[in-house]
């Protein structure tokens, strides 16, 4: 699978790891930076993640911050997009299983570096349930 994933200065450290923690379980990996521990700001690395995803450059996207929210906020401004926060095994499976998030989203400032490598694998190996949850997913658009 091709996935792309991105941090702030927060996530640097935990993007590094997981880049190579994928790159053995022989994924496809474009990382959208940020490229050192130096302060930056989450929207300008969570919009060029958000942009690949939506023209299917990669599959499904990963993204890091301190807490997870500004990732998250930055990215649920794209269409294509349905990123979720998750933060133990249990969230980051329902959050697939029931809201098929095509992006994931972990708070490095509050999950463990394993606990991150776990939710990745579990979300990537979940299936979206379908039926009731994707007659709920089709009522987040805001309808003008
Ligand atoms: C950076 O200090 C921090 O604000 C950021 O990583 C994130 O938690 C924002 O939501």
């Amino acid at each position: 699978m091709t996935i792309g994933i991105c941090s702030d200065h927060a996530g640097y450290e935990y993007k590094s790891e997981l880049i190579k923690y994928l790159a053995r379980r022989g994924h496809n990996v474009i990382d959208y930076g940020t490229d050192s521990a130096a302060s930056v700001d989450y929207a300008d690395f969570a919009h060029p993640l958000a942009r690949a995803v939506e023209k299917g450059i990669v599959e499904r996207g990963i993204a890091i911050c301190g807490t997870g929210n500004g990732m998250a906020m930055t990215l649920n401004h794209h269409k294509g997009i349905r990123a979720g926060l998750a933060w133990n095994k249990e969230v980051a499976k329902l959050v697939k299983e029931h809201n098929d998030a095509n992006v994931l989203v972990m708070p490095a400032r509050f999950a463990t570096l394993t606990m991150c490598r776990i939710m990745v694998k579990t979300w990537m190996e979940t299936e979206f349930a379908g039926g009731r949850h994707q007659r709920r997913i089709d009522k987040i658009p805001v309808k003008r």
